[in-house]
């Protein structure tokens, strides 16, 4: 008898850690420093409560987004992660046709294990957007963009987080290339010969490191997609991108895996949302873990989320069903949440619903 899917998404982590190996399970999860970040994304999404709202007629409800033109059937994306095979074998064929099927938007990797053009194939209908790592050879760049633009793409997502190279806190760190190793998009011309440095280091040598403004400028006069940076935490940053006519930023933090000690992304989302008056779209990324923490995002001004690793998870314990039952759980517990905050659709989530916290020192 088939056992009935996970109620939580914290129990899909439980299962996936049980079937991946311990280094694969240990990259996905990873993050910088000491974790403080990491842990701290989900952590702040508890200091905010939410007010319900009785005696309201929520008996018809409609979830759905409109994201550059295009309809999701809630306000939910998935955020571009590296290398789904090592989770399951079909790896982001998978995770996009999971994705398709509950009509929820996908950022496609710069990092994936198969090429943009097979994930579209695989999953033709889903709204999907390709995340560029920027490489140090501009003319790889170049066709990229032009890759996901044919390939049915409807709008690039510049990480903008990396200025150096990162060191992860995982354990089991991969010392060569694993076997079912395939980058697609990357290049690694220039990179040190194979075997004379870690498989880290290999990978991130293709990467431009560390980009600027100018790269944004260059990354939009390259492509007539929409572009969204992500990894903007600032108010500043938020500004400037503002001026500079981007169309979206995504607040992130890169799930805590960039620099410790940066604050929890529900908590600077209020700043930033407040700074780019309404000039372009601001999504949030990091510790999305419930429906009540989109609800939480949503109401502080977010027009959608990124979830990162429960996708993975997911994926790993049962491929391209799991990734749905992660994604059904996010759908039900923000129709349940919805419903208690007298919210019909999605407009009606405003500020008003949180109470927050207060904490020694705020002001
Ligand atoms: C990531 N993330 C990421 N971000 C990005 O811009 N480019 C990338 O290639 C990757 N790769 C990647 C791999 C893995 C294994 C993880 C876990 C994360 C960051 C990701 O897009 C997102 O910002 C965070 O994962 C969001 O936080 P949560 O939902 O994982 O808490």
């Amino acid at each position: 008898q088939a056992s009935p899917p996970p109620q939580r998404l914290a129990d899909f982590e439980t299962l996936a850690k049980r079937k991946l190996p311990e280094h694969v399970y240990s990259y996905y999860r990873g993050w910088a420093g000491d974790g403080q970040t990491a842990r701290d994304n989900c952590d702040a999404f508890k200091r905010y409560y939410l007010l319900t709202r009785v005696l309201q007629d929520v008996s018809k409800q409609d979830t759905t987004v409109t994201v550059f033109g295009s309809v999701l059937d809630f306000p939910v994306v998935i955020a571009p992660t590296a290398q789904h095979s090592l989770a399951h074998s079909e790896g982001e064929k998978a995770t996009a046709k999971a994705a398709a099927s509950m009509n929820v938007g996908m950022v496609v990797s710069s990092w994936t294990s198969y090429g943009i053009e097979e994930i579209v194939e695989a999953a033709p209908q889903g709204v999907k957007w390709f995340h560029l790592t920027l490489q140090k050879d501009l003319a790889r760049n170049k066709a990229l963009l032009t890759r996901a633009e044919q390939a049915g793409c409807t709008a690039v997502v510049l990480t903008v987080d990396q200025p150096v190279a990162r060191r992860l806190k995982r354990k089991g760190k991969l010392a060569v290339a694993p076997d079912n190793w395939s980058l697609p998009h990357m290049t690694f011309d220039d990179a040190p010969e194979r075997g004379t440095v870690s498989y880290g280091e290999y990978i991130y040598s293709s990467m431009k490191q560390p980009i600027t403004w100018d790269d944004v400028e260059w990354t939009k006069t390259n492509t007539s997609l929409p572009v969204v940076l992500k990894g903007i935490l600032s108010a500043e940053d938020a500004k400037e991108a503002v001026k500079r006519g981007l169309d979206g930023i995504c607040v992130s933090n890169h799930g805590g895996r960039q620099l410790d000690g940066v604050p929890a992304t529900i908590d600077v989302l209020p700043d930033v949302v407040r700074a780019v008056e309404g000039r372009l779209e601001v999504y949030m990324d990091g510790g999305v873990r419930t429906g009540t923490d989109i609800l939480k995002a949503l109401a502080l001004g977010a027009k959608c989320v990124f979830v990162g690793r429960p996708v993975l998870w997911g994926l790993a314990y049962k491929g391209e069903v799991g990734v749905r039952q992660v994604l059904q759980v996010l759908n039900d517990e923000l129709r349940v949440a919805m419903a208690h905050t007298g919210c019909s659709k999605v407009s009606d989530i405003t500020p008003k619903l949180l109470l927050r916290q207060s904490c020694v020192g705020c002001h």
